[in-house]
């Protein structure tokens, strides 16, 4: 059964389904995802979306903002595009349907850290899972979209799939499309498209501790590497300063830690130590409200000194109303575990939460493969550069979404080229895993020792163990993956494997202490050298 089409989106966070939703104004897509439509960072995302909406706020403060957080690697181009195109796309997710929390009939607007001014159209603190809504309902009404779920794309086609063409250089690469996995039915599929978009987001999974859903296997990177595309930034991995502190017992080694929104500290929530003393003022003259980098430095390093597992954040000088009307999603899941946010203060740690760089795109999101287009978490746009700016993300996927979705609308007007006969997948001689403990093993493995020697300070010779630890897993798995009919968990195991592989590999190259990359053997940024991007890209494809 393999299929055709003129576009092929794969993911279904908020970067894939709005690219659809333009693109399918003027031509067919293909939209798969590897569970179901919802499941994705997006349908967790609390805080919401920042943008300049109120009148006394400017482009220029947003702008200097996202560069400041950035710690001096923002492309200035990216950064104003985001910047000056974002109202548009707020506005045009309104159209589609998402309701914004306002008051007085005007979007109300919250306060995040490293944001001069109050700038996060939201939800109320479940910003993600309404965007999700919306946009999911408007796919179902677009016959121009066909929706595949439970398909987990494998490999991207290029050249280095067809026979014939093997010895095409990096350089002049295309992409027509990927093997899929029909996960129901343990089948493998080809699907062949004129354009692929990248929108698989990003890869928190790669760490024990995350805030980041099952599904955040960093698929989308691994892929993009194993073809020979460009990737950038990989060290810049954002720490969220608070997730809920739960015990081992709480949940498996991909759940996720639930996360206490930044908007909370927006709101006048006070981090302290367990001994019930604020701390944040020691770090920083924002205090709670300092970029991300900072305050989860402080914490890490509070926990350290003091020996504890966790420190508190307090809102309890909120009335129980404020809250509720604020925070009912967060106020719901804490009662869970019999934490009443109203009295009792919540205990936080930080968790991996967002991966800056990614795969390398221009201005319309075109990648360094001709056909291959990437939006969403998966990217490295250049707005973010060491560190990201408090929701800004859900932004870049939308204004970044829509110039791709302008830019594959002239390319598939004009393609004339044939895509080439590319063989359909070929596993004879595998079997099926009948010792799945040993990607079970490999897979916490991978999680511990990401955390343990690649988390928020770092060193020369923790990366090094960490290098060594990876490349052992990464040539028992691929001896593995030879051998095994294919299965999910495989193929994640996989990915996450590549991911910290380029994760490790960037912050080697990184000779400086620079936003989210904090190194004890250089401690603080070159002010030598103009700041540059890590590049990487696998030449052996
Ligand atoms: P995602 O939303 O993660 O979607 C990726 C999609 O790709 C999923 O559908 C997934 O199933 C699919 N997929 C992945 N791999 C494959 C594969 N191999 N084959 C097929 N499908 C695949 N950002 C903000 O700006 N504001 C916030 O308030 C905010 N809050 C957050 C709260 C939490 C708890 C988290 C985890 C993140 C938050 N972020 C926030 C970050 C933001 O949510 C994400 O960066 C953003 O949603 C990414 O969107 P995306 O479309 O790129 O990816
Ligand atoms: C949050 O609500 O704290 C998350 C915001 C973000 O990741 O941008």
């Amino acid at each position: 059964m393999a299929l055709k089409t003129d576009v092929l989106v794969i993911g279904s966070g908020i970067a894939g389904l709005f690219t659809a939703l333009q693109v399918s104004e003027y031509t067919d897509v293909i939209l798969i995802t590897k569970k179901n439509q919802s499941e994705s960072n997006t349908n967790y995302a609390q805080g919401g979306i920042a943008s300049v909406i109120d009148t006394k706020d400017t482009f220029e403060k947003h702008i200097e903002d996202t560069l400041v957080a950035g710690a001096g690697l923002c492309n200035k181009k990216a950064v104003s595009i985001l910047v000056h195109e974002g109202p548009d796309r707020i506005y045009d997710l309104i159209e589609l349907g998402t309701n914004f929390t306002r008051k007085n009939g005007k979007l109300d607007l919250a306060k995040e850290g490293g944001h001069s001014m109050h700038r996060i159209v939201h939800a109320r603190d479940f910003t993600g899972q309404e965007v999700e809504r919306a946009l999911i309902e408007s796919i179902k009404l677009h016959p121009n979209i066909t929706v595949i779920e439970d398909t987990l794309a494998i490999d991207l086609l290029t050249e280095h799939n067809a026979n014939n063409l093997k010895e095409a250089t990096l350089n002049n690469r295309n992409c027509w499309g990927a093997y899929v996995l029909l996960c129901n039915q343990n089948k493998v599929e080809k699907i062949t498209s004129k354009v692929t978009v990248l929108a698989t987001g990003g890869l928190g999974q790669v760490y024990l501790h995350t805030t980041n859903p099952a599904i955040a296997t960093g698929d989308g990177y691994a892929m993009a590497y194993r073809s020979g595309a460009l990737l950038g930034n990989m060290e810049f991995i954002q720490f969220h300063p608070t997730s809920l502190y739960t015990t081992e017992k709480d949940r498996d080694f991909h759940t996720p830690a639930f996360l206490i929104s930044e908007a909370v500290r927006g709101f006048g929530g006070i981090l302290r130590t367990q001994d019930g003393n604020e701390f944040m003022e020691k770090y920083d003259s924002r205090k709670e409200l300092a970029p991300r980098d900072i305050v989860a430095r402080a914490i890490d390093n509070e926990l350290k000194r003091r020996g504890d597992e966790f420190v508190y954040l307090d809102i309890t000088h909120k009335t129980k109303d404020d809250i509720l009307e604020h925070f009912p999603n967060i106020f719901k899941t804490c009662m869970k575990y019999g934490i009443d946010i109203s009295k009792n203060y919540i205990p936080v740690v930080p968790a991996a939460h967002y991966a800056c760089g990614g795969i390398v795109v221009d201005e319309f999101a075109r990648t360094s493969l001709k056909g291959l287009y990437a939006c969403g978490e998966v990217t490295m746009t250049g707005v973010h550069g060491a560190n990201r700016l408090a929701s800004n993300s859900l932004l870049e996927a939308v204004v970044f979404g829509y110039r791709a979705s302008m830019d594959i609308k002239d390319l598939i007007k004009k393609y004339e080229s044939e895509i080439p006969e590319i063989p359909d997948w070929d596993d004879s001689g595998t079997l099926s895993a009948d010792e799945k403990v040993l990607i079970t093993h490999s897979t916490k493995e991978v999680k511990q020792v990401m955390w343990d020697y690649v988390g928020i300070v770092r060193s020369n010779l923790r990366l090094e163990r960490a290098s060594t630890r990876i490349h052992n897993i990464f040539l028992e798995t691929e001896n593995l993956y030879k051998k095994t009919k294919i299965f999910e968990d495989i193929l994640e195991l996989r990915n996450l494997v590549a991911c910290a592989h380029m994760i490790i590999k960037s912050a080697q190259l990184r000779k400086e202490s620079r936003g989210l990359h904090y190194t004890l053997d250089y401690p603080t940024p070159d002010f030598l050298t103009e700041p540059k991007e890590t590049l990487i890209r696998n030449t052996h494809t």
